[in-house]
């Protein structure tokens, strides 16, 4: 099975720009934009990451609010610190040589030092992501419930992996899910492991995994404020333990009293509404204007020009985007 799936690699993988470097600072990159995001909208993030802040140190050393203006757009910021307090460390403590040393750097779990481990080092070292459990759960027939299936994959995988071409059997096997052994419409016909398959021989393809029990969505309202000035508007910096830390938002209006009340002498417009998620969170915002003719203290303005530089959530910029929807600036 192993020279089957490495053979279907060879020739089928894609081309993905961190696939032509050993780097271990690359690889490292790669898997955390990879974490939560599509492989299309990471390539071009990764590139231009790369020219910025080209090895450890550089990463370590750049200020964090140009680090978070560069993964803007990415989501999941948390990933995005800890990448970068990742590289501190590691400037501190020297580029670790085997999982047990990178799982001691912020941010790096198991899948990221397996993935580093393997790809960059070569080292015989598993690794089980969404795509690699799914391809378990239907290679060996496995229907238990979510996270005992992750448990058990990692069993599987450890035994799996090769001491040849570690890195490539495991990006095979991510390979696989991602373009075969799809959530949905398993491609069955141009799978090289298919003849191993128990779901396929049982006719449970559809059915495994079994699908993972979701949160309730939660629904919240709020409102978010433009407060202009002078053409510029107000910022501030979300506070650390909430959503979007250290980047730059737009402020959020969440008092009993109405903004009538709360902001008495100015002009108030409603700009419209939209929804967003965050999490299990469904979220619909609205988007109101106050002209002030006095700026805020405690509030930072920034120009529309400045604006565009800073970080700030995307839900923050499509709120701003209401704006210029408006003609307002
Ligand atoms: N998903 C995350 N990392 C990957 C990799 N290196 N190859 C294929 N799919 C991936």
């Amino acid at each position: 099975m192993i020279s089957d799936l490495l053979n279907w690699f060879d020739k089928n993988q894609r081309n993905l720009p961190w696939r032509h470097t050993k780097d271990p600072y690359a690889i490292w990159v790669s898997e955390v934009m990879l974490q939560q995001t599509q492989v299309a909208t990471v390539i071009p993030y990764w590139l231009k990451w790369m020219e910025r802040f080209p090895n450890v140190r550089a990463l370590a050393e750049a200020d964090e609010q140009s680090v978070l203006a560069s993964w803007q757009g990415l989501g999941y910021y948390r990933r995005c610190r800890m990448l970068q307090a990742g590289a501190k460390h590691v400037i501190q403590s020297g580029i670790p040589d085997g999982v047990e040393g990178w799982l001691l750097v912020p941010g790096v779990g198991r899948y990221t030092a397996g993935a580093i481990a393997s790809i960059a080092q070569g080292m015989s070292e598993p690794l089980v992501d969404g795509n690699v459990g799914r391809v378990y759960s239907r290679l060996r027939g496995d229907d238990s419930n979510y996270e005992q299936l992750l448990k058990n994959a990692w069993v599987w995988a450890a035994k799996q992996v090769p001491t040849e071409r570690p890195g490539d059997w495991n990006q095979a096997l991510m390979e696989l899910g991602a373009t075969v052994c799809t959530p949905t419409k398993p491609d069955c016909g141009n799978c090289p492991v298919a003849s191993h398959c128990v779901a396929r021989l049982t006719n449970r393809t559809t059915i495994l995994p079994t699908p993972k029990e979701r949160a309730q969505p939660r629904r919240l309202q709020e409102t978010l404020l433009v407060l202009l000035h002078e053409g510029k508007i107000a910022l501030q910096i979300a506070p650390a333990g909430g959503w979007w830390e250290s980047m730059w938002t737009l402020p959020k209006f969440e008092s009993q009293l109405s903004l009538e009340s709360m902001f008495p002498e100015f002009w108030i417009e409603n700009l419209g509404t939209f929804k967003y998620s965050v999490t299990q969170h469904r979220i619909e915002a609205s988007v109101v204007l106050i002209r002030l003719t006095e700026p805020l203290i405690d509030w930072q303005f920034f120009t529309p020009n400045e604006v565009n530089q800073l970080p700030i959530p995307s839900p923050h910029r499509k709120a701003l985007k209401h704006l210029q929807i408006h003609g307002i600036c």
